[in-house]
């Protein structure tokens, strides 16, 4: 073994370009029953939207899309890869968003999710967000039926670190 190869790998954020987007599509294409096109994301990046992914090293874990507001952050994407579930990939990059927010002085972090997704309103409950509302037939669903939206907000305590950052001593 070579010195290169002793070098641990680095897992952390970094911005998300159209470069990666192969990578982004194919995790995106496992992980949801009606996932984004390739032009939600393009069309994100292309606006200015607050893009990123977790990675270790060049292996991409995951990725976020969040559109900045007045004192507000709306998170539109949250994936983590199927392969690496479980790890605390997703609470890492709330956690990036809660410092993005805090950057920006914004004071809540709002987002959908839809009503039949217990892990994620899990993730999301247990992070601290709460449900504040619930928009009907917001998403398609099987058989072209509908699917509700449970609207959730988190309110940012400036004077508190991240629960899960602070949970699970995530970088
Ligand atoms: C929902 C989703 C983002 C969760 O991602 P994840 O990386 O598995 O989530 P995390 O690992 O951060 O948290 C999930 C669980 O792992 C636990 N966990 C956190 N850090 C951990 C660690 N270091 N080791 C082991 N488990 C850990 C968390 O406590 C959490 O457990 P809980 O459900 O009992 O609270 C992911 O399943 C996903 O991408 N699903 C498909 C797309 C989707 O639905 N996105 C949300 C749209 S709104």
């Amino acid at each position: 073994m070579n010195a290169v190869e002793r070098r641990p790998l680095v897992t952390g954020q970094r911005p998300m370009t159209v470069t990666d987007l192969d990578q982004v599509m194919a995790i995106e294409l496992q992980a949801y029953p009606f996932p984004w096109s390739r032009g939600h994301f393009t069309d994100s990046l292309a606006a200015g939207y607050q893009a990123d992914l977790r990675v270790v090293g060049r292996e991409l874990l995951g990725y976020c899309v969040a559109m900045p507001g007045v004192e507000e952050l709306h998170l539109l994407n949250l994936t983590v890869a199927p392969a690496h579930e479980g790890q605390g990939h997703a609470r890492a990059l709330l956690a990036h968003l809660a410092e993005v927010a805090r950057a920006q002085k914004a004071v809540q972090i709002w987002l959908e999710v839809r009503e039949s997704n217990a892990r994620a309103r899990r993730l999301y409950e247990r992070w601290g967000f709460e449900a504040i509302g619930l928009r009907k037939g917001y998403y398609p669903a099987a058989l072209g039926q509908r699917e509700h939206a449970v609207v959730m907000r988190w309110t940012l305590d400036p004077a508190a670190a991240e629960p899960g950052a602070a949970a699970h001593g995530l970088d």
